[in-house]
C-alpha cells in the first residue's frame, strides 16, 4: 500500500493522475464541451457560497450517515458513472467497486465501461452495485442489458437522459481518443512515458468495452468511442422510453441529467425514485448554469415527490454539505474519483473519500452541525447563495 498521507486534496490526486495515466485518457476525464465554460462553472460557483460559523455547540457524535433511493450510505456521496474509467487504470470499475463497497457508498458502472457487470459482481462477492444505462437504437441489446444488470445484483438503474448525441470535447479529437489506444507513434512516445499504467495494462485482459463487445450485434471492435456513439445512441429517445424502461426494470430508477425545472417535474411524473441535476459535467450543453446553480429551483419544483441530487464540481467536502444545503439529498462524483482511480488505484480511490468524508464531517462541525440529516439552507451565509430567484443567482456568476 502506497503511503497517502501527504496526499490531503483531490487536487494532490489529479497532479498525480495527469503524470501517472496517458495523456488521451486523462485528457478524456479532465475535459468538458466546446469553450469548458460549464465545466469550469460547475466547480467555480461552489466557491462563491459562504458558510456560516456557528460556535459553543456540543460537536460530540457526529454523523454524516443517510439514504440514497432507501439504501444507507456512510456519506452522501455516490460513484457517478464515467466511461472508460478502466482505462484511467487497469480494471479501474473493479478497483472503484471495491473502494465504495468497503467505504460504504454506492458505486455507479456505466454502460461504457471497459469492465463489465459480469466482473463487477464476480470481483466484489456480488456486492450490489448500481448501473447506469443509455439507450442505443438496437433495444434488444437494451433489453439484455437491463436483465445482465439485474442479474449482476444491481441495486437501482440510473437513465442518463442527456447523452443520445455528444457534445464535442476538442481534446478528445485532437488525441484520435480510442480504447485501446492505437499504436502511432504519438501515443508510443506518451506511453512510453507512463510504465506503471502499461504494466497494469499488460496484467489484465480488461481492454475494451465489456459490457458491448461480444453483446451488441455485430460489434466485434469498438475502438473509436465518437464514432459508435454516433451511431448507435438513439436520438429519438423521449419520456415514452422511460416508461418503457420504468417497467422492464421494475427496480429503483434514477433519471439522470434535468437542468430545468419543467423536465424536473415531468421526471417526477414518471414514478422514478430520484432525478440527477447534472450537466453531464460539463461536457454536454457548454453555456448550461453549474449544477449547483440550477439546483435549488429543481428542488422547489419537485418538492417531495422525488428524490433530488447532483453532480458536476464536487472536489471536497464542503461541495457536498452545499449542495446538501441547497436541496440535494446525495451527490456523485465522477472527476474526483477518476483522479484518485488514475494516481493510486483503488487505495487513491479510497484516499478520495477519505478526504471528501473528513472534510464534510469538520465542516459540518464548524457551522454548528452534528447530523447531515439536519443540515438546510440556514448554514449557508445569507446572500451568497441561490435564495433568490434562479435567474438572479445564474446572473450573478455571468456578471
Ligand atoms: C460519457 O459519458 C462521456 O461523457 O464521455
Amino acid at each position: 500500500m502506497p503511503d497517502l498521507s501527504k496526499i490531503t486534496c483531490i487536487e494532490d490526486l489529479r497532479a498525480m493522475a495527469r503524470r501517472r495515466v496517458p495523456r488521451m485518457f486523462y485528457d478524456y476525464a479532465d475535459s468538458g464541451s466546446y469553450t469548458e465554460g460549464t465545466y469550469r462553472a460547475n466547480a467555480a460557483d461552489f466557491q462563491r457560497i459562504g458558510l456560516r460559523q456557528r460556535v459553543a455547540v456540543n460537536l460530540e457524535n457526529r454523523s454524516t450517515r443517510t439514504t440514497m433511493v432507501g439504501q444507507d450510505v456512510a456519506m452522501p456521496v455516490a460513484i457517478a458513472p464515467t466511461g472508460l474509467t478502466g482505462m484511467q487504470h487497469a480494471d479501474g470499475e473493479i478497483l472503484g467497486a471495491r473502494a465504495a463497497r468497503d467505504f460504504g457508498i454506492p458505486f455507479t458502472l456505466s454502460t461504457m465501461s471497459i469492465c463489465s457487470l459480469e466482473d463487477i459482481a464476480e470481483h466484489t462477492g456480488r456486492h450490489p452495485f448500481w448501473f447506469q444505462l443509455y439507450v442505443m437504437r438496437d433495444r434488444d441489446f437494451i433489453e439484455r442489458l437491463i436483465d445482465r444488470a439485474r442479474a449482476a445484483n444491481c441495486s437501482a438503474l440510473q437513465l442518463t437522459l442527456d447523452l443520445q448525441i455528444l457534445g464535442q470535447r476538442h481534446k478528445d479529437v485532437k488525441n484520435g481518443l480510442s480504447a485501446p489506444p492505437r499504436p502511432t507513434l504519438r501515443n508510443l512516445i506518451n506511453l512510453a512515458t507512463k510504465p506503471r499504467w502499461c504494466l497494469g495494462m499488460l496484467g489484465t485482459q480488461r481492454r475494451s468495452f465489456g459490457n458491448i463487445i461480444g453483446h451488441a450485434k455485430g460489434v466485434g471492435d469498438l475502438s473509436a468511442l465518437s464514432a459508435w456513439t454516433a451511431e448507435q445512441f438513439d436520438p429519438r429517445l423521449n419520456w415514452g422510453d422511460v416508461e418503457w424502461i420504468r417497467k422492464r426494470w421494475g427496480g429503483k430508477l434514477i433519471l439522470k441529467g434535468i437542468m430545468d425545472a419543467e423536465d424536473a417535474r415531468l421526471a417526477a411524473n414518471t414514478g422514478a425514485d430520484a432525478l440527477i441535476v447534472s450537466n453531464h459535467g460539463g461536457r454536454q450543453l457548454d453555456g448550461a448554469p453549474s449544477s449547483i446553480a440550477a439546483l435549488p429551483e429543481i428542488a422547489a419544483a419537485v418538492g417531495k415527490d422525488i428524490e433530488v441530487w447532483m453532480d458536476g464540481g464536487i472536489r471536497s467536502g464542503q461541495d457536498v454539505l452545499k449542495a446538501r444545503a441547497l436541496g440535494a439529498r446525495g451527490t456523485l462524483i465522477g472527476r474526483s474519483f477518476l483522479y484518485g482511480l488514475g494516481a493510486f488505484g483503488e487505495a487513491g480511490v479510497t484516499r478520495a473519500l477519505q478526504i471528501i468524508h473528513k472534510e464534510l464531517d469538520i465542516t459540518m462541525a464548524f457551522c454548528g452541525q452534528t447530523d447531515i440529516e439536519r443540515v438546510d439552507a440556514s448554514i449557508l451565509l445569507p446572500g451568497s447563495h441561490p435564495g433568490a430567484p434562479r435567474n438572479a443567482f445564474v446572473d450573478s456568476f455571468r456578471a
